[in-house]
């Protein structure tokens, strides 16, 4: 290749404003998103002393991220209303907790303060689907539902947060799902609640910051799409390249990586679920057709049921 070639090659490439804008705003966009989410404040973590809080993690996705943060050296707690189902490491507490009744939240929650100390990071991750369509789910499905992952979210945020207010120092990171930013067929109440969780990671994030002035306190949520647990059983669809099924390895890698990161992120996962959030700002066939393309995937669904 001759100079005049490199030239010319640099020319349509590096210099070619059409190619180059695109990548510049995404890396301007990226780090005003990062500076917003962390309130432009720096913070650090010591994983060898931090206590990690972890609902719902008896199993599934929650128990991969407390076994990964336990191998780290952290002291994890866990609150479940089901057993361990899995050998428990000497630095991992289990605390048995229904997290619909606020009392005994609040119960334990002065428990772990005394015998362990304040968490300072808290993944709300415990949930629950009924995997009904909304006619043929019973008045106790749908106060379950909400019960668990609308308000048993509010009540770890109002049980855990406060120390972590004081302190200004901590990370609240709530565990959302694709569905709260588009409905599918079959689990609308689930992804009513799911919005509701979007609603209060947005709203914590906020409050933290402004009404509590603890800016440095980490606020983040995590909206997975579907993942190979006993929540949602019988899900039915293709796991292909852009919509690959999720593990519960694989997403307790990122919750550790997200507390690890030391940073608060709003993440979708797989990259391919991003085409979620635009859908309410988007035109509404587009909305619906995609809602038409999911239709059947939850038509056989048959999740284990926690609280029965
Ligand atoms: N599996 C998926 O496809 C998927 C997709 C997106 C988001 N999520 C979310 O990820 C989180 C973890 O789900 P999972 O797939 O690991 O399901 P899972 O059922 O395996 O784990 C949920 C855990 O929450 C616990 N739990 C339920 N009700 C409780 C209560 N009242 N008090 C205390 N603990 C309670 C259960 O006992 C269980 O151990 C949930 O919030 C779920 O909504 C799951």
């Amino acid at each position: 290749m001759s100079f005049g070639d490199l030239l010319a090659l640099v020319d349509k490439t590096i210099l070619n404003p059409w190619l180059t804008a695109p990548c510049v705003l995404l890396r301007v966009n990226r780090a005003l998103s990062r500076k917003a989410l962390n309130n432009g404040v720096n913070a650090k973590f010591d994983w060898s002393k931090e206590i990690i809080l972890i609902t719902g993690a008896a199993g599934g996705i929650g128990a991969e991220a407390a076994k990964k943060l336990a191998a780290r050296g952290s002291t994890v707690v866990v609150l479940d209303v089901l057993p361990l189902t899995y050998p428990k490491p000497g630095n991992l507490h289990y605390f048995k907790c229904d997290l619909t009744n606020y009392d005994a939240v609040q119960a334990v929650g002065a428990q772990i303060s005394k015998e362990i100390g304040d968490p300072t990071c808290v993944v709300a991750n415990a949930g629950i689907c009924r995997g009904k369509p909304i006619l043929e789910a019973t008045k106790r499905d749908i106060e379950l539902t909400f019960s668990v992952n609308s308000l048993g979210l509010l009540w770890t945020a109002k049980t855990f947060l406060p120390s972590m207010a004081q302190r200004n120092h901590g990370h609240f990171l709530i565990i959302a799902s694709q569905t709260g930013h588009l409905a599918t067929a079959g689990v609308v109440d689930y992804a009513a609640t799911k919005s509701a969780a979007i609603a209060i990671y947005e709203g914590l994030q906020t409050e933290m910051k402004h009404t509590y002035k603890a800016p440095a306190v980490r606020v983040s949520c995590l909206s997975p799409s579907a993942v190979n647990t006993k929540m949602f059983a019988g899900i039915k669809g293709p796991s292909n390249f852009f919509m690959p099924r999720l593990t519960p390895d694989g997403v307790g890698e990122t919750i550790a990586q997200i507390l690890w990161s030391g940073e608060a992120q709003n993440l979708l996962i797989p990259a391919f679920a991003y085409i979620s959030p635009p859908t309410r700002a988007l035109p509404e066939w587009l909305r619906v057709g995609m809602q038409d393309g999911g239709s059947q995937v939850m038509t056989e669904l048959n999740p284990h049921k926690p609280l029965d």
